[in-house]
């Protein structure tokens, strides 16, 4: 028999999964500090393990860390939440799937370019194409189906992660006259994706848009995440629903 596919996923704030874990079974929790994960089934073929890291690339980094060593048979990260607009089509309940991800406060020049991590030598990092397809198709899928009612179409782009809510348009202006692809800024998912990728584990970075990044951001981060809290658990399902089209798991 096939091992169940094992999920870890993170989210900032519980407001951004849902902290209600009552669609798992034999729920079982540790902590770790601070840090508490939530281990359960939310099938016969799919395993969960989740916790809410806090805001930043510290904390989200040292999630990412705890959550993968608790259990090696992880088989995908996923980190979800809200995330600012940085492309002005994009409006709230937009729903962003990173093909690419960056950390916009790396700066280690002159001795590496410009958002490169010294620690991969790279600027972007890019999910495994099988994964994001996967994950793709399946958001896809799901929004035709209907089961993403109020959530806009599903899209991908890059995201721009760093230790700073972002509420100035000029601020905001400065990061894409850098990264003129940008779609949505946060403060975890390119952390996230750095220790997945020197774990040799894959990631998804899925986000939902709750601001435009301007002056009203903080405002509109409010309201928005108090009342995306009863919606966020609807998203993730559109993938576990859909664990069984997953990509081949190795090891
Ligand atoms: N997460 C949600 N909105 C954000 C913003 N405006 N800046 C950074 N992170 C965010």
């Amino acid at each position: 028999m096939t091992q169940p596919l094992h999920l870890g996923l993170l989210g900032a704030m519980p407001e951004e999964i849902g902290s209600d874990l009552s669609h798992l079974k034999n729920l079982s929790c540790s902590n770790h500090g601070d840090l508490a994960i939530h281990r359960g089934s939310w099938s016969d073929t799919v395993r969960l393990s989740l916790a809410w890291s806090g805001w930043g690339k510290v904390s989200a980094a040292r999630a990412a860390t705890r959550l993968l060593a608790s259990d090696p048979s992880i088989d995908l990260l996923v980190f979800t939440g809200v995330a600012g607009a940085a492309d002005p089509a994009l409006r709230q309940w937009d729903v962003v799937l990173a093909d690419a991800v960056v950390q916009h406060d790396m700066d280690a020049r002159p001795l590496f370019p410009r958002f490169t991590l010294p620690a991969l030598n790279k600027d972007r990092l890019q999910p495994q194409p099988a994964w994001f397809h996967w994950a793709k198709s399946a958001l896809l899928e799901a929004h035709d189906a209907g089961e993403l009612a109020g959530f806009a179409k599903p899209s991908n782009g890059l995201i721009a992660t760093g230790d700073r809510f972002i509420g100035d348009p000029a601020v905001l202006q400065k990061l894409r006259d850098a990264l003129p692809d940008l779609r949505a800024v946060e403060m975890e998912g390119a952390a996230v994706a750095q220790v997945a990728e020197q774990e040799g584990v894959p990631w998804l970075v899925l986000r939902v848009i709750s601001d435009g990044a301007d002056e009203a951001a903080a405002q509109s981060f409010e309201d928005f995440v108090r009342r995306y809290e009863q919606q966020a658990w609807r998203l993730i399902e559109a993938l576990l629903k859909r664990c069984g089209d997953a990509p081949p798991q190795c090891g």
